[in-house]
């Protein structure tokens, strides 16, 4: 419901004949701004799109503008101590297995991998970005050794109390992972080539339209094969279970972030428009794997996801 499939891409084919869409970029900052005046007139434009349609656009478009929120999770926040934050990660760690989030990532991960390694015949190497506990790079790891499958993955995090607990599970299963401290929109001047994909899982919605382009496009200057981000789908369904979800584990600041999350998920269209615009071509995918939306950026010329 929360998708407006049909108002957005009226919305886009506007912008795009308006001549002002995709702006085109010369440095970060620059790129930064428009990713977030894209998204915004964007927003703006389906607005008066779905007016124009009235009924079954207006309504979802009305819900859609109430929902929206640009408050920060509590994980995130300045004031909270890394202790904390920890407590929360390892609480969406538990819901993620819960779930069984991680296989599911690890299957679609691993198909790349395996890919890559077939044609490269070398080790196949992958930076998760905003990996909060490790679980993911730890697991991705995991099956890849038990496959054989020759991999070795960075996770990295703003956190540092993160990056220690990863570091020291990663020592503990004695895993080809290594945790370093990364801002995920300022990376380091890694070795051109260094990584062969990039991911991030269930973070793209903590950062703005800006920060996100800037990601994809230093992925594509640091990865051969593929940026992927997953997400949970923008959904009506979702700004209520993942909070009810989150709920059971009895943590006020879970359950909350929980809430502020779904609201803040990003719709596929403005996934589309934020990867258009940090790579300027329309070589990637936004699939729904439900309840995920997951963004594929190809650099390897692939046009598949
Ligand atoms: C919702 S958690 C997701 C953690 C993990 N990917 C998972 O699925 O469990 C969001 C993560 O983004 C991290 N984060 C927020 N801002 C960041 C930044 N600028 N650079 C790197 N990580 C950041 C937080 O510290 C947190 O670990």
């Amino acid at each position: 419901m929360l998708q407006l499939k049909k108002a957005g891409s009226q919305a886009l084919e506007n912008l795009r004949s308006e001549g002002n869409f995709p702006p085109v970029w010369q440095s970060m900052e620059e790129l930064e701004t428009y990713a977030n005046d894209s998204v915004s007139r964007f927003l703006d434009e389906r607005f008066k799109v779905s007016k124009e349609l009235g009924g079954n656009s207006l309504l979802p478009e009305l819900i859609d503008r109430l929902l929206r929120t640009s408050d920060k999770e509590y994980m995130d926040s300045g004031t909270l101590s890394e202790a904390k934050k920890l407590e929360l990660v390892q609480a969406l760690d538990r819901q993620n297995h819960k779930m069984q989030l991680y296989p599911r990532y690890v299957t679609l991960l691993l198909s790349l991998l395996e890919e890559v390694a077939t044609r490269e015949k070398r080790n196949v190497s992958v930076l998760e970005l905003a990996s909060g506990s490790g679980g993911l790079a730890l697991a991705l790891a995991e099956e890849a050794q038990r496959k054989n499958l020759p991999v070795s993955v960075t996770g990295s995090d703003i956190v540092p109390k993160f990056i220690e607990e990863g570091n020291r599970q990663a020592a503990e299963k004695k895993l080809p992972v290594k945790f370093q401290l990364i801002n995920a929109f300022s990376l380091p001047q890694f070795p051109e080539g260094s990584f062969d994909l990039m991911v991030i899982s269930q973070s793209l919605h903590h950062f703005t339209p800006g920060q996100l382009a800037i990601m994809i496009a230093q992925s594509a200057q640091h990865t051969t094969t593929a940026f992927v981000g997953i997400d949970g789908y923008r959904s009506i369904l979702l700004a209520g279970g993942v909070p009810l979800m989150a709920s059971i584990q009895g943590i006020p600041s879970f359950a909350l972030d929980g809430l502020t999350s779904a609201r803040k998920f990003y719709s596929e269209l403005e996934l589309d428009i934020i990867a258009e615009i940090a790579t300027g071509k329309r070589e990637h995918t936004v699939a729904c794997s439900w309840p995920l939306s997951i963004l594929t950026v190809r650099f390897d010329g692939t046009t598949h996801a």
